[in-house]
């Protein structure tokens, strides 16, 4: 879920619903906004479905002036993605409103104590009790602070409140635990905000709070405090992206926008980060080498399209570093019993830092010693401040739900981190890693060729909008590339689409081929002969099956002319690092494809970008 709190001098309504379209990415089951009106009253509008719904409310319905108000943009947890479960949730009086992102874990015994008390709750929301316990709180003294802060000791589980209150006219109240929540400090105005994109254009100093923090927001300034009201640290910040990079910038979409943005991306995630001789410096890991030396095993834990990130680092790494790597869905590291010690690099990959499957990954590996590293893109996230060591990608904010350029970052951040740890180890691979750091500063370069040779995929991509399913097949670093080519075609085309890896199909998956099934397929480089002609075989058996083939294959491979229906090609690369030029062409067919059908490519259904819960 998205959410916006502001208090100063212009119309609230309107910084927080600008605030609400930046954060759509959270969520998109409903929104809703509560606006303190100039003569204190509390005032709420809330509609199920996308923000352009409440627009429309707002504007049949406009709502009274006032400078102090909140939003919400949810995505659905508890109740059904209705009117009446959309927030703010207000208490019985109508005087205190409430928006939440997480899930309070203790809210069926919150909820029957309420009850018992004689409050009527009317959604089927765990939020809705919050609004209920601050309205008792208040009655026993202090101002909305005071209770939030109560009710905060009461609650389990995770997440961000924020409440206005008729009775606090100029107060706006914060407070988190394991679920983002950002202060953007402006002149004579603040901000709160699950992320800066929300307030980017009003101002770029931000504060992050921590764990279980309340904070006060007035006009004139912001206080935090821990939960029993002692003052407590934050660390401020300086956003270095513009409100432009959160724009579509002429693009139809967000996610074309940030296929084009590839190139800089992978360029700015390389930066500084090769030093004089070639060597690689990556210093703001904050683990040392010599830890790095004391390492034994490598276990990365992700989900989603990152934890294909996390499977192609697996070839990185024991190629490179010569360590043992396993790479393990997030949620199921979770809740097995994993052998870890002190020895262990664990590596959480997360675009946003804050998908609740995997910080509760990280947690469980540093309550058993391992190191953790992790690969991050948002500044001022949970997960840095979770790990050990964090490396940043710099992909700039992304604001589609499938992701794109996160992903081309962060495979570079996985190389970075395979090669490096190949150089501080000093592994036999010496001189290729030296070499590889080499090429990988071409990659944006190729990447960009990769992108100007896309019109064919696009005709492609159209011409089968209407089929029912699509397979992709890959073999070593393709496998993760086909299953990452099929999920993006599951998220944005809601199609039935499945990744193998190639030396599987004989296994069960060739019974799926039939005359017409387009199928997709990675093809290693030419100098990996085995692996080539392996696949090219792989390509025989499903074509003689009646499958239409679709071959991705570096330029000049003309073995696999003869058995490709379609051929696209993409420029020559050392495998390990092919995945940054396979992966494009499969964005731009399931965008294409998507937007054929006629699909919100940003926004796709029942899909939230940050998944702050478990
Ligand atoms: C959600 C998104 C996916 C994303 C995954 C992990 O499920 O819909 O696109 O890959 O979360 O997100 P993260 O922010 O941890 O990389």
């Amino acid at each position: 879920c998205g959410i916006v709190g502001y208090v100063g001098s212009r119309p609230a309504l309107d910084v927080v619903v600008e605030g609400l379209a930046r954060l759509e990415y959270r969520g998109y089951d409903s929104a809703g906004v509560a606006l303190l009106a100039e003569d204190a009253t509390l005032v709420t509008a809330k509609r199920a479905g996308k923000l352009v719904n409440l627009r429309e409310a707002l504007a049949e319905e406009p709502p009274p002036a006032g400078t102090l108000g909140m939003g919400h943009t949810r995505w659905a947890t508890h109740g059904a993605p209705n009117d009446r479960n959309a927030h703010p949730h207000t208490d019985c009086t109508g005087s205190v409103a409430v928006v939440h992102n997480g899930i309070i874990e203790n809210f069926a015994a919150l909820r029957s104590e309420l009850e018992e008390l004689g409050h009527k709750l009317v959604s089927e929301t765990d939020t809705e009790c919050v609004a209920h316990l601050l309205e008792d709180e208040l009655k026993s003294g202090g101002n909305l602070a005071d209770a939030m802060r109560r009710v905060c000791r009461r609650l389990e589980g995770a997440f961000t409140l924020v409440a206005v209150h008729t009775g606090d006219p100029d107060l706006v109240v914060g407070a988190r635990r394991n679920s983002p929540l950002v202060v953007g400090v402006g002149e004579g105005e603040n901000f709160l905000a699950s992320d800066v994109a929300a307030f980017i254009e009003h101002t770029r100093d931000a504060i992050e709070l921590g764990q279980d923090q309340v904070v006060e927001l007035r006009a004139g300034g912001v206080t935090v405090t821990d939960l029993g009201g002692a003052p407590a640290t934050v660390r401020e910040y300086h956003v270095d992206w513009d409100v432009s990079a959160a724009e579509k910038g002429g693009y139809e979409h967000f996610m074309l926008k940030e296929i084009a943005e590839q190139p800089r991306a992978v360029a700015d995630t390389l930066l500084g980060r090769i030093g004089a001789g070639g060597r690689l410096v990556l210093d703001e890991m904050r683990i040392s080498d010599q830890e790095l030396r004391e390492v034994d095993k490598v276990v990365i834990v992700a989900c989603g399209t990152a934890n294909h990130a996390g499977m192609i680092a697996k070839y990185a790494i024991e190629h490179w570093a010569g360590l043992p790597c396993e790479v393990e869905l997030a949620h199921e590291f979770r809740y097995r019993d994993p052998i870890l010690s002190r020895g262990t690099l664990v590596i959480a990959v997360s675009q946003s830092g804050e998908t609740m499957d995997t910080l509760m990954a990280v947690r469980h590996a540093r309550e058993q010693q391992a190191k953790v590293l992790g690969i991050c893109n948002v500044n001022g996230s949970t997960l840095p401040r979770e790990c050990d060591g964090v490396l940043y990608t710099h992909a700039g904010p992304e604001i589609a739900v499938a992701s794109t350029k996160a992903f081309l970052t962060q495979l570079v951040a996985v190389y970075l981190i395979a090669l490096y740890l190949g150089q501080v180890r000093g592994t036999k691979w010496g001189d290729e890693v030296f070499a590889m750091i080499q090429l990988l500063a071409q990659m944006p370069e190729k990447v960009d060729k990769v992108l100007e040779t896309m019109e064919p995929v696009r005709e492609l991509a159209r011409s089968l909008a209407g089929e029912r399913c699509v397979l992709f097949l890959g073999r070593h670093v393709g496998f993760p590339v086909a299953l990452e080519g099929a999920l993006k075609l599951k998220e944005l085309a809601y199609m039935h689409a499945e990744g193998f890896a190639a030396g599987e199909l004989k296994h069960g998956p060739i019974a799926l081929i039939e005359p017409g099934l387009p199928v997709v397929v990675i093809v290693p480089p030419l100098a990996r002969d085995v692996l080539h002609d392996k696949i090219v075989s792989n390509i025989q058996e499903i074509r003689a099956r009646g499958a239409r083939t679709i071959v991705i294959a570096e330029e000049g491979d003309t073995s696999v002319e003869p058995y490709a229906d379609t051929l696209i090609t993409v420029p020559a690369v050392p495998t390990l690092l092919q995945p940054l030029v396979t992966t494009v062409p499969l964005q731009v067919f399931a965008c294409e494809l998507a937007t054929a059908k006629g699909h919100d490519v940003d926004q796709p259904r029942n899909l939230a970008k940050s998944v702050t819960v478990e």
